[in-house]
């Protein structure tokens, strides 16, 4: 027998995959394709204290190896969100993720205290490198300090563990990763879609109705590896690795690299069931090489 699971310190899941957020759906959309009980957990979509329509379509392109979005954050939330769909979530023993969002620190503060009171809720992720939202708070993950503030602000009030969610539009992603550390987080993950676009050549316009949008997909798993194996060298929180997740193997070069978990994207639109099936490719490969426990892979790269 295989022991899949990862040990965070502050929570240790059955296995190192997660499905990310903003391809998941609230969770339960997934349930008719695949038992979420079988996850390390899931990420549910990014949550502002109240409703949003997002942004106009088109919202989605297509591209060699990737995908395009612009959605800009449509969602439900705080309130609809413990009234609706957590009830749902509730009977699944698996680790359950709110992805937090906010226009300003404050909200993102806001939307988390409402949520303290709901049960159910594994552990935030606070999304602070959206690049699809014009107006507003988009985006603290450019910047050490707003960083730092943001974090601290969060865990000021948070009666959960925090991992905070960086953008890979910077130049120098050690420094916001270590800023997010310093200022408290317990984990941080990475990597949110690289900065986009696409333009219809016959009518010479943007494909998107928001001209900008968020990379994802296999185009940017080795720029999403690069950065995660850089983070993973200074940091002694844990790191969790996304960008371009399709397979096992590309998971398994995540942990190989030192993330503790992965979170899986954009595959999720091609296989409902790819998750579970990433889960069975690294049992396969376990089982392959002998190895016992997932976590004596983690970090383990030859260099
Ligand atoms: C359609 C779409 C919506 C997304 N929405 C969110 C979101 O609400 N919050 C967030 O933190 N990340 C969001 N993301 C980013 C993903 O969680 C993930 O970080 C990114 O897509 C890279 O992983 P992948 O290549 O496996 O898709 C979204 C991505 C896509 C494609």
């Amino acid at each position: 027998m295989i022991d899949l699971s990862v040990d965070f310190g502050f929570i240790k899941l059955k296995n190192p995959v997660l499905a990310a957020s903003g391809t998941f759906g609230y969770g339960i959309e997934f349930s008719p394709f695949i038992d979420l009980n079988k996850l390390g957990g899931f990420v549910v979509k990014g949550l502002y204290y109240s409703p949003r329509p997002g942004n106009p379509p088109q919202r989605l392109v297509e591209t060699p190896s990737g995908l395009i979005n612009a959605i800009g954050l449509q969602g439900i939330g705080v309130k609809k969100f413990a009234e609706d769909i957590l009830p749902q979530l509730r009977k699944y023993q698996t680790a359950i993720i709110v992805n937090v969002c906010g226009e300003t620190e404050e909200e993102y503060a806001k939307v988390v205290d409402f949520l303290n009171k709901e049960d159910g809720i594994s552990l935030y992720e606070i999304n602070i490198s959206c690049p699809n939202v014009k107006e507003g708070g988009c985006c603290p993950a450019q910047n050490p300090e707003s960083t730092y503030s943001v974090v601290h602000l969060v865990k000021e009030v948070s009666a959960r563990p925090v991992i905070t969610k960086l953008s890979p539009n910077v130049t120098d992603i050690v420094e916001i990763a270590l800023s997010a550390q310093e200022a408290g987080s317990d984990a941080v993950s990475l990597v949110n879609t690289f900065l986009a676009m696409a333009i219809d050549v016959e009518e010479r316009r943007p494909k998107l109705a928001n001209i900008l949008g968020g990379l994802s997909g296999p185009a940017i798993k080795p720029l999403a590896l690069r950065m995660v194996y850089q983070v993973v060298k200074h940091l002694n929180i844990p790191v969790i690795g996304i960008g371009g997740i399709m397979t096992g193997q590309d998971a398994l070069e995540f942990l190989i690299a030192g993330a503790k978990a992965v979170q899986v994207g954009t595959a999720n639109f091609v296989d409902p069931e790819a998750t579970v099936k990433i889960i069975q490719d690294i049992q396969r490969h376990c089982q392959f090489n002998n190895i016992t426990k997932i976590e004596d892979i983690i970090g383990t790269l030859n260099e």
